[in-house]
């Protein structure tokens, strides 16, 4: 199983792969699923600005259109074009919110200023209380009732 660091060097190497015209800020991503495989992903932006899209749900969606469901762990990394070194770079709401239809609170959240240097978050620190799949279950919406 590929370890913390490699994963961090692949969202390091993508940023190159970035499309940042406009926003001249490069973000990689490399997404581990639980069966060892990994997708990487890069922000791809649009000159109508709304249609970008950031590395991490590039990554999800380049793994799920490929038939993967179950996640461990994704590496992010990101800065501006012209940064010498990297600050940490941390998954925007919309994609914290994609994490959180695919993964539980688990799931780990590694932001790389290089492959050596990471801090590493569970998505439930990320997103707390957040909402998914099972709140759309009327089921569980049932029982949570029964138990007022
Ligand atoms: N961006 C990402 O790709 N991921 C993040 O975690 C933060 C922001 C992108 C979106 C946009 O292309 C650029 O970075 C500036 O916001």
């Amino acid at each position: 199983m590929i370890d913390r660091e490699c994963l961090c060097e692949k969202a390091l190497e993508m940023r190159a792969r970035a499309y940042t015209p406009y926003s001249h800020f490069q973000v990689g991503a490399a997404l581990l699923c639980k069966d060892g495989s990994v997708y990487t992903g890069c922000n791809i932006e649009n000159a109508a600005y709304t249609p970008s899209n950031c590395a991490e749900r590039t990554a999800f969606f380049k793994a799920v259109s490929d038939g993967k469901r179950e996640f461990a762990a994704i590496a992010i990394a990101g800065g501006a074009e012209t940064a010498k070194d990297l600050d940490y770079c941390v998954p925007c709401g919309v994609c914290r919110q994609v994490m959180r239809e695919f993964c539980d609170g688990s799931f780990e959240v590694i932001l790389a200023k290089t492959p050596k240097d990471y801090r590493v978050f569970t998505l439930e620190e990320l997103l707390p209380m957040g909402f998914g799949p099972e709140n759309l279950d009327k089921k569980m919406v049932y029982m949570a009732d029964e138990k007022l």
